[in-house]
């Protein structure tokens, strides 16, 4: 059994009075739900407020980006020693970050194996564009992202990995739970690929673009879909807190 798993990433929004008050909008409620895993990924400037915050529930924190060297002069990077310590999880490979930061699969690659030296899982955001989707090369461009990304690792145990369809990305355009269900197979083959069925079947693949309260349900219903990144609606405690309890709803009804 996979459990159930929403993260919210707040990107470059809020600051550190915003992040606080969207924190306490939704902290009470957000720990009550039980049986999904919630990680909130705010800036790093908010990460030890919102740690504060969060001390004895079950919500979980996570970075929305680290750099794959320890220490020395890389200006305006974080490490993982930095992050080890203050959050569970780290975001790696989003698009964002492939597109306007020029990450490359070999630089995910190391960040992702630095991650898991750490401690920290990560969650690895894989997608297509949209002439990608079009032309009929998604499954040539994610099991290429999934495999590059995961080149020489050793061990799954803490990997997350979320499907996140560029077109689908910050457009209000989400992918149909068919089509994320799809591709997310194609991602497990690649894991299976790599390893095994019994590694394939036990590690947990999202689902993120444009998701919200409305459309949440239509993923979570899927089976290889186990929950979701969540970009705009998780600024709204209670968009993010209705992604939560249906999740938590529907998942534990089957
Ligand atoms: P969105 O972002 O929900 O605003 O589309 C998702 C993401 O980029 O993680």
């Amino acid at each position: 059994m996979r459990t159930p798993f929403i993260a919210g990433n707040w990107k470059m929004n809020t600051e550190l009075t915003e992040a606080a008050s969207l924190v306490r909008e939704m902290l009470v409620e957000l720990d009550k739900v039980a049986d999904v895993e919630k990680v909130l990924c705010p800036p790093f400037i908010s990460l030890t407020a919102v740690k504060k915050l969060i001390k004895g529930t079950s919500i979980e924190l996570g970075a929305q980006n680290m750099y794959f060297e320890e220490k020395g002069a890389y200006t305006g990077e974080i490490s993982p020693i930095m992050l080890v310590d203050l959050c569970n999880f780290v975001i790696l490979g989003h698009s964002e970050r492939r597109q306007y930061f020029a990450e490359t699969d070999e630089v995910i690659n190391k960040k992702i194996k630095k991650a898991l030296q750490f401690g920290i899982k990560p969650i690895l955001c894989v997608g297509e564009t949209l002439e990608d989707n079009e032309a009929g090369r998604t499954e040539q461009v994610i099991t290429s992202q999934v495999k590059a990304a995961l080149a020489g690792v050793n061990s799954t145990d803490l990997l997350v990995v979320a499907y996140e369809p560029i077109w689908a990305i910050g457009t209000g355009r989400a992918a149909t739970g068919k089509q994320a269900n799809d591709t997310i197979g194609l991602i497990r083959n690649s894991v299976r690929s790599l390893w095994n069925n019994q590694i394939a079947q036990a590690v947990r693949v999202l689902y993120g673009g444009s998701v919200t309260g409305e459309n949440i349900a239509e993923f979570i219903i899927e089976t290889e879909i186990d929950g979701a990144l969540v970009g705009g609606a998780s600024l709204k405690a209670k968009d993010f807190l209705s992604i939560v309890s249906q999740t938590a709803a529907i998942k534990s009804s089957r």
